[in-house]
Parts: C-alpha cells; structure tokens; sequence
C-alpha cells in the first residue's frame, strides 16, 4: 500500500477510508472510539484482520480517559460487526494484556506487526500453489486494504509474482458493496498484475470456458471443522469450483481460526440494511418497499475447500486435525 490501511500516529488512528476507493485515496482520523466503531461498521475500515487492527487501536483511545472503563470499550467495540472473529480476537487479547497490567499500546502494535509478518508468511507458503501461467480467480478483498498490509488471498498472488511467476487473475465485482471491483482490482493493477474484473455471476462461464486454474479467497470466521465464513457469494464460487475440478483455496491467518466452534452453522451472519442492495451508491435499482434479505457472509463447508493457508503453512483435510495443531 502507498500508505498503510491503518496505522496509530500520535495518540491517534489514521485509516484509508475504503468506502471512497477507486475514486478518492483518503485517509481520515479517528479520535474516539464512537469515530472507531463508526469506521468499523460502515467498512471504511474492513476485512477480517483489519478490523481486528482497528478494534484493538479504538480499545486503547477509549480508554485514554481512565482505564477501568476497558471492558466497557471492548463491550461496546465488540457490537460493531459480528462475523469476523479476528475483532473478538484483538479485543481479547488487549483485555488480558490489562489484566497483567502491560501497556495497551505496545499490544497493539505488535497485534499490526504480527499481522505483517503472518501475511508475508500466508504469501510464501501459498506461493507453492500456483504455477507459472496460471489464472485464479478470488472474490471481494482479501489484500493489503483488509489487512495491515499486503494481504492472505492476495498475498499469494503478489508473493508469486514477486517470485517472477506469470499469474493472472479474475476478480468477482462482489455484490451489493463491490470490494473486488473497488478494492481488489485496484490492489491489483497498483502492483501490476494482470486482472480482469467480472460480475459475481460470470464466474461459471469463465470457468467453463477453462479459464481458471484455482480460487483463492480470504476468510472472516474458520471453525474447527474447516467450515468457513467469507463475502457473501464465496459459497457459489466454491461450489462453481467444485464442479469444474478447480481446487479452491482459503488463505487466512491463525488469528481468523475460532476452534471453540465445532462447524460453521455456529458462526454469526451479519445482515446488512437494505439500501446497499436497492440503492447501493447512490442510484436506485429496485422498487420502493421492496422486501429485501442482505447477510453479508455464507459459510463454505469444509468438503468444498481444498486447503487452508495460513502463516504456519498448508492445512489439508481432515481440518478436524490439521487445524487443531495450528491454533493462534
Ligand atoms: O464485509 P467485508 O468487506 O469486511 O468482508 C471482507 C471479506 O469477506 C474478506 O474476504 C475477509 O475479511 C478476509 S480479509 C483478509
């Protein structure tokens, strides 16, 4: 990134706003932890990791006044978005790290520095998947916008890149907030890898027409069955994989692992308001009073995932086992 997604400068949080991606590179500053969870909610901060970054960073400005107000911040941080569980994660760890009386800041920080070196790591390991001339195709964002930097989907194409692969990709636009139009197929041609943006329900005809190697998306939630919630449309697109013999992968950080759940029919769906689907961005797509249903994520069952990346390396099947030994 030019700058990073997020960062603390001088007792405060500077963050890219993403809702005004492509058109405007913005950063804005956040001083309060209502500014925090306004950012969170709407996505001008967003992606599994970065809002986890960013609750951790808004649970040290909440309590900058006095510090026995913490559990109430980290309450109040927690109500923000549901699905992702690196937020409950980060606010849990700062938690404990006020309990032994350690300094908050520092925590966070080295929450942004482990997430950089888990998506350096997640790129590397991945990397070893991909072959020269290969094509995948990935759904919503999964880059350096949705992390500290650099990304897990999307570090795997950039790390093979950087590695003299020739790889092209395919990015879903992904209905209704268009994050692999906005934000990935941006991500992408600033790092100067070949993309071609597509609607969600292009997906089967590209692969039928035998041009994807393999998919490779992010992840919000993985239970310990390797069930696994991400964007909303991720479930076709493994679905689509399936039947066209196309391995699909899911690349994550340990940080993204909740192994308390034992599948994903317990991982909680936000829904979103209407408006992003009948007026999304301003222009009016659907009659007035139209009933509409808008979850934000699906959960993939684990037999539809090839593989699991993460910055300890490559989890097969049964997740049941491979992921218990790479626990965060
Ligand atoms: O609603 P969003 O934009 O926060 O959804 C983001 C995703 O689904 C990403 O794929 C996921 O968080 C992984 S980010 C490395």
């Amino acid at each position: 990134m030019p700058i990073p997604t997020i960062e603390w400068v001088d007792g405060r949080i500077h963050l890219i706003d993403q809702t005004l991606l492509p058109n405007e590179f913005k950063q804005i500053y956040c001083d309060d932890v209502e500014s925090v969870w306004e950012a969170i909610k709407s996505l001008r901060v967003r992606g599994a990791p970065a809002i986890g970054i960013a609750g951790a960073l808004g649970a040290v400005l909440g309590i900058w006044k006095s510090k026995a107000e913490l559990k109430k911040v980290t309450d109040y941080l927690a109500t923000s978005r549901p699905t992702a569980v690196n937020l409950f994660w980060a606010l849990t760890r700062i938690e404990q790290t006020a309990e032994k009386h350690k300094d908050l800041e520092n925590e966070a920080q080295n929450i942004i520095e482990e997430d950089r070196a888990r998506c350096r790591a997640i790129g590397q390991h991945g990397l070893n998947l991909l072959r020269n001339g290969d094509t995948i195709l990935t759904h919503c964002n999964a880059g350096g916008l949705a992390t500290s930097d650099y990304g897990t989907a999307l570090a795997v194409m950039f790390s093979a890149h950087e590695s003299g692969k020739n790889i092209s990709v395919y990015a879903d636009e992904t209905r209704p907030l268009l994050q692999g139009a906005r934000l990935t197929a941006w991500e992408l041609m600033q790092a100067g890898i070949d993309v071609t943006l597509i609607c969600d329900n292009m997906a089967a005809q590209v692969m039928k027409e035998g041009k994807i190697q393999c998919a490779i998306v992010g992840a919000d939630r993985i239970a310990a069955n390797g069930d696994t919630a991400n964007k909303i449309g991720t479930y076709n697109v493994a679905i689509l994989a399936k039947v066209h013999d196309i391995p699909f992968y899911v690349a994550a950080p340990t940080s993204t692992l909740d192994l308390s759940l034992k599948t994903g029919d317990l991982i909680p769906i936000e829904q979103r308001a209407a408006e992003e689907v009948t007026e999304g961005f301003g222009s009016r797509t659907a009659p007035e009073g139209v009933k509409v249903y808008s979850p934000a994520f699906d959960v993939t069952p684990a037999h539809l995932i090839t593989a699991i990346i993460t910055e300890k390396g490559i989890a097969h099947p049964p997740y049941e086992e491979s992921l218990a030994s790479q626990g965060d």
